[in-house]
Order: structure tokens, then C-alpha cells, then sequence
């Protein structure tokens, strides 16, 4: 089944093509005006596209480390000496590093040409490509230098996730976890294409609520804090996923901790990462200073120590939370030092 999701940003708004075979509405997601396409992509990514104007491919390296400032330079230098004009497209085709490098390209080449996402990862079709933020890293830290900058359009095509190695596409439902707990619907029920629409509808309906993350948006972010602080440590070997279902559960625990749920509620969220084959805690032990340390250093922790939490009302953010609850917290979700 396909099914078609619209961000509804007024004259910016652009549709999500989701199912089986969605590929093939690539041509009608381009500009009417674009010429030509300029196929931003990594050699590994096992998708070739047809977007019925003339196009070039332009291969980026895989891995975190091209996701650059050189990456961009080398791009915007290779679409000039082809010809592409801001009237054209560029089409991202690919993960989280490709749809954000591609997107970031295009914010900037000729001050903004259009783009198109192709997500060929599951977490790419639920969070990534939708949404408009695009970037790339600095040796100082992660997504550091970037844009907002809307897609016309978004291909979801899910025929295409049985080429992804199993541990990527599990890494991917940690990601669709967090959806469980933001939208009305029982995603649970739903059979795997409705429910990556029903991630992207959740995503949509956020985005166009708050496009540039000024509060409403913060709740994308759900499980994400303690998944940041697990990436940056390092030494944990976890996927990105991997750490948000972690930092889940860490939630769950904290928001228990204050009150804000019960104890059927925290094991909701566990039952529900178990169920997606992921691990709900760390091997190793953490050092409490070290995760307090890179929570205060979150971007929205503009106000003291922010995390994004269940509760009576819903996921949302909250500010100044004791870090006795925060360090308590951490023993749930791994081995006491
Ligand atoms: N991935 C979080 C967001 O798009 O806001």
C-alpha cells in the first residue's frame, strides 16, 4: 500500500511517498522546472533511481568522516563544473549522512536549490529525511554547521529495507520506538508499511507544528539525550538506534523517578525495546560525571539540565531536574561501577 503524507509548511510543505514501490513517484516529486538532477549517493547504497530528467551521479564516501565541510566543497565544486543551476535538483539517495550532506549542499549551493530525499534506511524514512535539517560535523563535535532547509519531496520505499544488514534495520526500530509513545495510534497493530507511515505522519504533524525546534520539536528527541552522551563517550560500539532505545528506557526510568509515571508505563518501554530485539542497557558501567557533563552540554540544555519526558500530558521537555535522579537513574540501565 502506498500512502502519501503531507508537512504542511504553507507554500513549503512537500509530501512523503511511503510503501512498496514508491520509488517510481520520484519524477512527480521533482520541481517542474529542474532540468537536470544531481544524485548525491554513497557506492554501497544498493538503489539506482529514474527521475526522468537528465542527471549525474556524485558519490560520496560512507562513513561519519565524510560527513564535512570538505564533502560539501568537493560537491558544490563537482555540481558547478557539471552546470547545475538553482533551478535544478539535487536528489539525496541514501541514509541519515547522505539525505543531511545532500541537503546541506543544496541550502547552500547557489544560496538554495531544491532537493529530493530517496531514504534507504528505516531510520532515514521515519526521522532523517523528513523535516528539513540538514549538516555536517566539526571536528569539535557532531551536526555542529548546518541549515534547515525543506525537501520538495521524500521517498519512503520499503521494499527497499530488505537489502539493509540486519543489525541497521534493528538499529532503525529503536528510532521507530520512540514514535510509540508520541502519537495516538497503537502502532503495535499496525502492519510494518502503516506503521513507518504512521512514524512519518507523527514526524510531519510535529515539523509543521514547529519547524525550527523552537519547542514542540524538542519531542522528536525523546530517548535522545543519554543515546548523545552513549555516541560521544564512545566505547560502547552502539548504532544510533541502538543508543536511542537505551536512552528510552532511561527516560522511562527518570520520569518514574519524578513522579510523572508508574511502574507499568516504565515497563511499556522496556517490553517494548525487548520486543524489537534491543538492549535496554549498557554492558559496561558509565561514569555518572562524564554523562552529566555531556547532558549539560545538549542543545537544550539552555535552561539547566533538560531532558525530554513521559508524563501526564505526554512526552515533552523539562527543565532543571535534580542530577541526584538523573545519576540514580543510570543504574537501571547499566552495571554499577
Ligand atoms: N531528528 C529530530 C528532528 O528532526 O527534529
Amino acid at each position: 500500500m502506498i500512502t502519501t503524507v503531507c508537512v504542511p509548511l504553507a507554500e513549503r510543505g512537500y509530501d512523503v511517498v511511503v510503501g512498496e514501490g514508491a520509488i517510481d513517484a520520484l519524477p512527480t516529486l521533482l520541481p517542474r522546472a529542474a532540468r537536470r538532477a544531481a544524485i548525491v549517493t554513497q557506492p554501497g547504497i544498493p538503489v539506482t533511481v529514474e527521475p526522468g530528467v537528465a542527471h549525474e551521479v556524485f558519490a560520496i564516501g560512507d562513513g561519519e568522516e565524510h560527513k564535512s565541510l570538505a564533502t560539501i566543497e568537493s560537491l558544490c565544486r563537482r555540481f558547478a563544473r557539471w552546470g547545475l543551476t538553482r533551478a535544478d535538483v539535487v536528489i539525496g539517495v541514501g541514509g541519515g549522512i547522505v539525505t543531511d550532506v545532500a541537503g546541506f549542499a543544496a541550502a547552500t549551493y547557489h544560496r538554495g536549490t531544491p532537493v529530493v530525499h530517496v531514504a534507504t534506511t528505516l531510520l532515514g524514512q521515519i526521522d532523517a529525511a523528513i523535516g528539513g535539517k540538514t549538516g555536517v560535523n566539526l571536528p569539535e563535535g557532531k551536526n555542529l554547521v548546518g541549515a534547515f532547509w525543506q525537501p520538495h519531496g521524500v521517498v519512503c520505499d520499503t521494499a527497499v529495507l530488505a537489502t539493509l544488514a540486519p543489525r541497521d534495520y534493528a538499529a532503525g526500530l529503536g528510532e521507530m520506538a520512540k514514535y510509540h509513545f508520541l502519537g495516538r495510534d497503537d502502532l503495535e497493530a499496525l502492519p510494518f508499511d502503516e506503521r513507518v507511515a504512521a512514524c512519518v505522519r507523527i514526524k510531519a504533524e510535529v515539523v509543521g507544528a514547529d519547524e525550527r525546534e523552537g519547542g514542540r520539536r524538542a519531542v522528536l528527541n525523546y530517548g535522545h539525550t543519554l543515546a548523545h552522551a552513549l555516541e560521544t563517550t564512545g566505547g560502547f560500539d552502539l548504532l544510533h538506534g541502538e543508543a536511542v532505545a537505551i536512552g528510552l528506557v532511561y527516560a522511562a526510568e527518570v520520569a518514574h523517578r519524578l513522579g510523572r509515571i508508574d511502574e507499568s508505563r516504565v515497563a511499556e518501554h522496556r517490553d517494548l525495546i525487548a520486543g524489537y530485539d534491543l538492549a535496554t542497557r549498557v554492558a559496561a558501567p558509565l561514569d555518572p560525571h562524564r554523562i552529566l557533563e555531556l547532558f549539560g552540554r545538549d542543545k537544550k540544555a539552555t535552561t539547566g539540565l533538560t531532558l525530554v519526558l513521559d508524563g501526564p500530558d505526554g512526552v515533552e521537555p523539562v527543565t532543571g531536574i535534580d542530577p541526584d535522579v538523573l545519576v540514580d537513574a543510570l543504574t537501571a540501565v547499566s552495571p554499577i561501577s
